[in-house]
């Protein structure tokens, strides 16, 4: 009695649920109606489709659907009955303090290592040679500026040893064996810069070989630096420069000492069209290392234009200005 009670009480449900689409709730007509929601809602979908008469699915595809499980698609009422509601005033079970503890000791632990870091000291190289102990004249100029001839002469009254980096490059091209020799050949005769490590090294070789030849101590460094990178590796690795001798010439009258030399000098950048890159070269590229210098007020400069023995003399006066009279 109870179980056939109980299954007019669910019946009854079924009717007062059903009851708001207009038609009686028989099994029949549930199972009409829930055909037609799937017509209609079919070229919802499909509206691309809507002008062809709409095909009700196979009948075989209601029958696979049983009526107990479709009816959770129609509303969320029925949907949400296995999934229990939180309890009231129950508050979110994620707890956020653990990765706020996190994220504070590891930016904590950060700044102290940034921290440590800036009062730690920077690690400079030192120069191989104390510029207290050994004294570095750069000499710069055009090609054919006369800064050889000048430094012959200083050599000669002051005990300087004299290094050109263009002699020094020229003999390690010609020595046997030596890997850098191709790469230097090619970088003359155009006129261009070989790479700074390797004039460094052998401008770092030859005080060396000289400091522990003659005890000389005092060096012109001639036709170096021609680019700011060798200056600036030379001063950081080697020695600082007390300062930087500078001849200065124009073009034509450079131009013309260097084809008479050329008659004669047996150099392979002797020519009109290397003599032309090398002109170049020296304006694009070692005229900023001038203005470097001359920025931090270490430039002596001398007009280079008139004869040598003019030329030696205002290079006397103005190194005695610089460095005092016993330079
Ligand atoms: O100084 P000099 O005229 O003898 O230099 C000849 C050539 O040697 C330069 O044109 C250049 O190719 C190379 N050189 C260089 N770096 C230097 C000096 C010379 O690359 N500091
Ligand atoms: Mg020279």
């Amino acid at each position: 009695m109870a179980a056939s009670a109980s299954g007019r009480q669910a019946w009854r449900q079924l009717v007062r649920n059903s009851s708001c689409r207009g038609s009686a709730a028989t099994p029949s007509n549930l199972l009409r109606q829930q055909q037609q929601q799937r017509q209609f809602a079919f070229p919802r979908h499909a509206s691309s489709f809507s002008r062809h008469p709409v095909t009700p699915p196979p009948s075989s595809l209601l029958r696979q659907q049983p009526l107990a499980q479709r009816s959770y698609s129609s509303g969320s009422q029925g949907g949400g009955q296995n999934t229990p509601p939180p309890p009231r005033g129950s508050k979110s079970q994620i707890k956020f303090w653990p990765f706020l503890l996190i994220i504070a000791l590891g930016s904590g632990g950060y700044m102290l290592l940034v921290n440590r870091r800036k009062d730690m000291p920077r690690t400079k190289p030192t120069p191989a040679f104390s510029p207290s102990e050994v004294t570095v004249l750069f000499v710069l100029g055009g090609p054919g500026a006369g800064k050889g001839t000048q430094c012959a002469r200083l050599v000669r009254d002051y005990h300087f040893a004299h290094l050109s980096a263009g002699d020094l490059l020229r003999a390690e091209q010609d020595r046997p064996g030596s890997q850098y020799g191709q790469l230097i050949r090619d970088c003359i005769k155009n006129g261009e810069i070989v790479p700074m490590e390797v004039t460094v090294a052998l401008l770092e070789n030859a005080m060396r070989d000289t400091i522990a030849r003659t005890g000389t101590k005092k060096f012109l460094i001639d036709g170096f630096p021609r680019k700011m990178d060798q200056a600036l590796k030379f001063e950081e690795v080697v020695c600082p420069a007390r300062l930087v001798l500078f001849y200065d010439c124009p073009e034509a009258e450079m131009e013309r000492r260097l084809l008479e030399r050329g008659k004669t000098s047996g150099r392979a950048d002797d020519n009109a069209e290397s003599i032309r890159k090398r002109f170049r070269t020296f304006v694009d590229t070692s005229m900023p290392v001038v203005h470097h210098y001359e920025a931090e007020g270490r430039v002596v400069k001398v007009d280079s234009t008139p004869p040598p023995d003019k030329v030696y003399a205002d290079t006397q006066e103005k190194l005695r200005q610089a460095l005092g009279d016993k330079f």
